[in-house]
C-alpha cells in the first residue's frame, strides 16, 4: 500500500543528489515530501517538489477528509523558515479524530521529520483553537500543542533514529478539538550526522546515548554569515544569521572567505553533510582593539526550555590565522568549561579546514531558560589573542518520557519532572562531593499520609500536627539482617494489627516478588528518582495503589546505614507532614522501602528549573508551614528528639493536594534537645549550618539553619548555590541577605510573584528567615518559633488587602506580642502539644486583633 518514492526524484538539485548519494551510496534514501491539503504537487523555489494530498492518501489512515486552503499568505516568516517554503503553508489537512500517517522506511537509521503549521482561517474550523499532540510510535514530538497566534508560521524539525521498517506519525486532537498539518517531510539523514556520544559539559566526561534519543533542532546558526537556504544546504537545512544571539557584538568582527577555499578533512569525519562550506566560510572573531591583549569571550545566548538536556554542536574553521598553531580556544557553555586550549591546527592539520565538536549540557545546568555559548582565547596564544566560531547548532534531547514536549510518554503516562534522563546523571556542581549528593537526592519520592485512624482526632485534640508516637518499635530491624527477627517482627505487626485493629498500621513486609511485579521487575522506565543509595521506582500494587519503591544498592556501606536509619526513624514517626513508610523488604539481601507515592514530587521542582506554573505566595507559605510542622514534630514531638540533618527543598515532597511532607531520614540522628552531639559533618552543600561545619557539633539548630535557607530559596526561586553567577551572588542566602540590608530585597525575589506578596507578610517572613540563618545556633529560633512566624506571615498575607491601610500600625504593635509568644513557644517546646495549643490561642487573639 505504501509506495516508496524512488531515490532520484527529478526535482532534487544535482548537487543535493550527488552529496546525498555520497552518504547513502547503495541504499535508496527515504524521501517523503507532502504538501498536506493540496490538490496539486507543489514545487518550491529550492527545487524540491512536495506531493499533493491526493497522491499521499494511501499513507494516511483517517476517518475524514478535510482540506483547507488559502490563495495567498501574508505572514512574515521568521528567519529560520525559508521564504521558499511559504507555498507549503497555504493548504492544510484537518483531523477531527486520531489519524495516522505511516511511512515505509526502506533504510533504517536517522531521519529528519519536518512539520509545517499555519492556522489558516476557515468559516467552520477555527484552527487557532486547535489543541493536539503529534507522536511517533515511541516519541512524543508535540503535546497539547496549539497555535494561538493566527499569523504565526511554525516549523518544527526533528531527528530520530528509526530502527523499524515503518514510521508512524500520529495526530491526536485533544477531546472536542482539532488537529491540523500543512506539510510533512520525512527524509533520510546521513548516518554520520550525529554520533552516539558527545563531550559532556556537565557532568564532565563522555555523554553516550544520543542515537537512542530523539532530537529537536532548536537553533541552527551560521555565525558571521547570512541565511543559508535549503537549496544551498546539502540536507535542505536552513541556517540563520547569528545577529540576534550575539550578546557581545561590540567585541565581534566577522570574517569571510570564498566557499571554494574551504577544505574538508580527508578522514571523512567532517563532510559537507555535517555543514555546507558556506557555514565554514564565514566566522565571527574577536575584534582587535588596537591596544594590548583583548581579554573577553565571544558570547551567544539562546533561549531554550528548562528541564531538557541539549546537544550543542559548534563548527570551527580557522579562516583568520596566517599560519598554523596560532589559535587556541577555550569553550564555555553556561559558564562551564567545555574544552580548554582547543587547537584547531592540530585537529585539522591545515587552515581553512572544517571541524566541529559536540557538547551535551544537562538539564540541571539550564536554570534560567538559556544557553550561553562562549568562545575565548587561552593564555598560550602566540600572536595576539583571538577566538573564532563559525556555526552553532542547538538540539533538544528527548527526556525520560521519550518526549520533546512535556512529561507524558506516548502511552499517556506521566514520567515526572523529577526523573533523571536515561544515561544522564544529574550533574555535580563545582565538583564538590556534598553537592553531588544533594543533587542525586533531588529525586526522592515518597508517600502520602496514610488514612487517618478513627478516633485520632479525639486523642490529639490539641494538635493539628502531632500524631501518636510509637516508641516500642523495633529499632534494630536490619541489624545483622536477621530474617527470623524480621519474620517475628512482621508477624507481630500482623497480630497486633489483627487484634487491636490498630489503625496506625505498622509497615508491612513486602515479599520481593510482589515488588518485582509492582515495578515490572524494576524496569528502568519506572525509575522516578536516583539517590545515593540506589533508585526510586514508581510501582503499582495489586490493589492499584501507586507507591514509591526505594531499592538499595547492595554492597554500599553508606547505603546500608542510611537504610537502617531511615527505617528506624520512619517506623517510629507518624505525622501528617512527614512521609510515612508503607513497608519494606529485606529478602535475599535486598533492601527495599515502600512509600506512598507523592504525586507532585519535590517542592524544588515547583520553584524553578522545571517550567511548572509558579506557586502563589500563599501556597508557598502553606507548604513551608507544613514542612516546619514536620520538623517541629521531629525536634520536639517524638520521645526522642531527632535532627533531620538534610533539610532542603528536594526533601520536601508534595502530595496531590500540595500538602508538604518532609522526607529522607537517611541522615537523621537522635539529638537530645538543646544538646550537642559530636559527629562527622553530613548534609547538603548550600544548606549546611556553618557552625556545625566548623565545630562538628550537631544541634537542632542546624536544621533551623537549613530551613532558613529553604525559606530564602522559596522566596527567590533560584538554586541556593549557583556557581556560574558572579561570586557575590553564588550563595543565595548570603546574597539575598546582602540585598535585604541594602534595601533592595525585591530585586532577588521571584519576579513572578514579587508583586503579589503583601509587605507585612514579607517583613515577617524575611525576619524569621534571617534569624534562622544566624551565625550562631543560640541566636536562631526554635522550629516552633519559626512555625509560628510563618503562620503569622500567612495570616498577614491573607488579611493583606484589609489591613493594607493599617500597615504601619500593625507592624508597630505586633512585634511585642509576637516576641513574647515566640519566647513562650521556645521555652515550652519540650511539650509540643502544649506549645501548639498556646500558639494557636495567641495566634487567634492576634488574628482578632488584626481584624479590628
Ligand atoms: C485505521 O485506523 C482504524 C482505527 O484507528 C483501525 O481500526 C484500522 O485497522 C486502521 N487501518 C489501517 C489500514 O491501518
Ligand atoms: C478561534 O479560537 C481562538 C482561541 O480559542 C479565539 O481567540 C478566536 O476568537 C476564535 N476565532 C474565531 C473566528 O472563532
Ligand atoms: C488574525 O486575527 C485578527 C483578529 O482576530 C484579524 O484582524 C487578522 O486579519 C487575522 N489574521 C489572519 C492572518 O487571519
Ligand atoms: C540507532 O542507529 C544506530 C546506527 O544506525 C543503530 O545501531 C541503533 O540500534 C539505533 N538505535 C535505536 C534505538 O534505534
Ligand atoms: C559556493 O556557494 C555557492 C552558493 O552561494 C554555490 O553555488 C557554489 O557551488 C559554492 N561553491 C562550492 C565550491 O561549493
Ligand atoms: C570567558 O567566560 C568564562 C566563563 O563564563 C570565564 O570563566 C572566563 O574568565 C572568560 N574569559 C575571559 C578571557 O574573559
Ligand atoms: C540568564 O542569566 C543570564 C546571566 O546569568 C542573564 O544575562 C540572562 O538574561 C538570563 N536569561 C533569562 C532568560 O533570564
Amino acid at each position: 500500500m505504501v509506495k516508496s518514492p524512488p531515490p532520484c526524484v527529478s526535482s532534487l538539485s544535482i548537487l543535493h543528489l550527488f552529496l546525498f548519494s555520497l552518504a547513502n551510496c547503495d541504499n535508496p534514501s527515504v524521501n517523503y515530501l507532502i504538501d498536506c491539503g493540496s490538490s496539486n504537487p507543489t514545487q518550491l523555489k529550492d527545487g524540491r517538489t512536495f506531493k499533493s494530498d491526493r497522491d499521499t492518501t494511501s499513507l494516511l489512515n483517517t476517518t475524514e477528509d478535510l482540506q483547507i486552503s488559502l490563495d495567498s499568505i501574508n505572514a512574515n516568516p521568521p528567519p529560520f523558515i525559508p521564504s521558499s517554503s511559504l507555498p507549503l503553508f497555504q493548504t492544510a489537512r484537518v483531523f477531527q479524530d486520531e489519524s495516522t500517517y505511516s511511512f515505509h522506511i526502506s533504510k533504517t537509521g536517522p531521519l529528519w521529520i519536518r512539520l509545517y503549521f499555519f492556522p489558516l482561517p476557515h468559516p467552520s474550523y477555527n484552527l487557532t483553537s486547535a489543541v493536539f499532540s503529534v507522536q511517533t510510535s515511541r516519541f512524543v514530538l508535540l503535546h497539547h500543542f496549539s497555535l494561538r497566534n493566527n499569523d504565526s508560521l511554525v516549523f518544527k524539525e526533528y531527528l530520530i533514529n528509526v530502527s523499524d521498517s515503518r514510521l508512524s506519525l500520529k495526530f491526536i486532537p485533544k477531546k472536542k478539538s482539532l488537529a491540523f498539518i500543512n506539510a510533512i517531510e520525512i527524509v533520510s539523514a546521513p548516518e554520520t550526522l550525529v554520533s552516539d556520544s558527545a563531550t559532556g559539559v556537565s557532568p564532565p566526561g563522555e555523554f553516550k546515548g544520543l542515537l537512542n534519543s530523539a532530537l529537536q533542532v532548536s537553533y541552527r546558526v551560521n555565525v558571521g554569515g547570512p541565511t543559508i537556504d535549503p537549496e544551498s544546504d546539502t540536507l535542505s537545512r536552513t541556517w540563520e544569521p547569528d545577529g540576534p544571539y550575539n550578546v557581545f557584538p561590540q567585541g565581534s568582527e566577522t570574517s569571510q572567505v570564498s566557499n571554494k577555499s574551504i577544505k574538508y578533512p580527508r578522514s571523512g569525519v567532517v563532510t559537507p553533510l555535517i555543514a555546507p562550506n558556506l557555514v565554514y566560510a564565514t566566522a565571527v572573531h574577536m575584534i582587535d582593539p588596537g591596544v594590548m591583549e583583548p581579554k573577553f569571550n565571544l558570547s551567544w545566548m539562546m533561549n531554550v526550555e528548562n528541564s531538557y538536556s541539549y546537544l550543542i554542536r559548534l563548527h570551527f574553521c580557522d579562516i583568520v590565522s596566517k599560519s598554523l598553531n596560532q589559535l587556541y580556544l577555550n569553550v564555555y557553555i553556561n559558564g562551564i568549561e567545555g574544552v580548554s586550549g582547543l587547537d584547531l591546527s592540530s585537529e585539522t592539520k591545515a587552515l581553512a579546514t572544517a571541524f566541529y565538536k559536540d557538547f551535551v549540557l544537562s538539564d540541571s545546568d539550564i536554570t534560567n531558560g538559556s544557553i550561553l555559548v562562549q568562545v575565548g582565547p587561552t593564555k598560550i596564544q602566540r600572536d595576539k589573542a583571538n577566538a573564532i566560531l563559525n556555526g552553532i547548532e542547538v538540539m533538544k534531547i528527548s527526556n525520560n518520557a521519550d518526549s520533546l514536549d512535556g512529561f507524558f510518554s506516548v502511552d499517556g503516562k506521566y514520567r515526572g519532572p523529577f526523573s533523571t534522563p536515561k544515561g544522564l546523571k544529574i550533574a555535580a556542581f563545582v565538583g564538590l562531593a556534598l553537592a553531588l549528593a544533594s543533587l542525586l537526592l533531588l529525586a526522592f519520592i515518597c508517600i502520602r499520609w496514610r488514612k487517618r485512624p478513627q478516633g485520632w482526632e479525639k486523642h490529639n485534640r490539641f494538635s493539628s500536627w502531632l500524631l501518636p508516637f510509637h516508641p516500642n518499635h523495633n529499632t534494630k530491624l536490619f541489624q545483622g539482617k536477621n530474617t527470623t527477627r524480621r519474620k517475628k517482627l512482621n508477624s507481630h505487626h500482623k497480630s497486633k494489627h489483627g487484634h487491636t485493629g490498630s489503625p496506625r498500621g505498622p509497615e508491612r513486609f513486602f515479599p520481593f516478588s510482589e515488588l518485582q511485579h509492582a515495578t515490572n521487575n524494576f524496569d528502568e522506565t519506572k525509575v522516578i528518582g536516583v539517590g545515593g543509595f540506589g533508585k526510586v521506582y514508581l510501582g503499582k500494587l495489586e490493589n492499584g495503589k501507586k507507591v514509591a519503591i526505594k531499592r538499595g544498592t547492595s554492597g554500599s556501606e553508606q547505603g546500608i546505614n542510611e537504610f537502617r536509619t531511615e527505617l528506624n526513624m520512619l517506623s517510629k514517626l507518624r505525622h501528617r507532614h512527614l512521609v510515612s513508610l508503607m513497608g519494606f523488604c529485606d529478602e535475599n539481601s535486598e533492601m527495599v522501602l515502600v512509600y506512598e507515592y507523592m504525586a507532585h514530587g519535590p517542592f524544588r521542582s515547583h520553584l524553578y528549573g522545571f517550567d511548572l506554573p509558579p506557586l502563589s505566595w500563599q501556597k508557598r507559605l502553606e507548604i513551608c508551614i507544613g514542612a516546619a510542622r514536620g520538623l517541629h514534630y521531629l525536634h520536639t514531638g517524638a520521645a526522642q528528639s531527632i535532627t533531620h540533618r538534610d533539610v532542603k527543598t528536594t526533601n520536601i515532597l508534595l502530595d496531590d493536594n500540595y500538602v508538604s511532607k518532609v522526607s529522607d531520614f537517611g541522615l537523621s540522628k537522635a539529638v537530645p534537645e538543646k544538646a550537642q552531639v559530636s559527629t562527622a559533618v553530613k548534609g547538603s552543600f548550600g544548606y549546611l549550618d556553618p557552625e556545625y561545619y566548623r565545630t562538628q557539633q550537631l544541634t537542632q539548630k542546624s536544621d533551623v539553619y537549613s530551613f532558613g535557607v529553604v525559606l530564602i530559596e522559596v522566596l527567590c526561586a533560584r538554586p541556593v548555590i549557583s556557581p556560574t553567577l558572579p561570586s557575590e551572588e553564588v550563595n543565595l542566602a548570603d546574597w539575598a541577605m546582602k540585598q535585604h540590608r541594602r534595601g533592595v530585597l525585591h530585586k532577588v525575589i521571584d519576579p513572578r510573584i514579587v508583586d503579589t506578596i503583601s509587605s507585612t507578610s514579607l517583613k515577617v517572613f524575611v525576619q524569621i528567615a534571617e534569624k534562622c540563618i544566624a551565625d550562631c545556633g543560640v541566636d536562631r529560633p526554635s522550629m516552633g518559633d519559626v512555625l509560628w512566624h510563618l503562620e503569622y506571615a500567612l495570616h498577614l498575607h491573607e488579611a493583606g488587602s484589609q489591613i493594607g491601610a493599617h500597615e504601619d500600625k500593625s507592624s508597630n504593635m505586633i512585634p511585642g506580642q509576637f516576641d513574647n509568644v515566640a519566647d513562650h513557644l521556645g521555652s515550652n517546646s519540650s511539650d509540643a502539644s502544649d506549645s501548639t495549643e498556646v500558639g494557636s490561642t495567641v495566634f487567634s487573639q492576634i488574628a482578632n486583633f488584626q481584624g479590628r
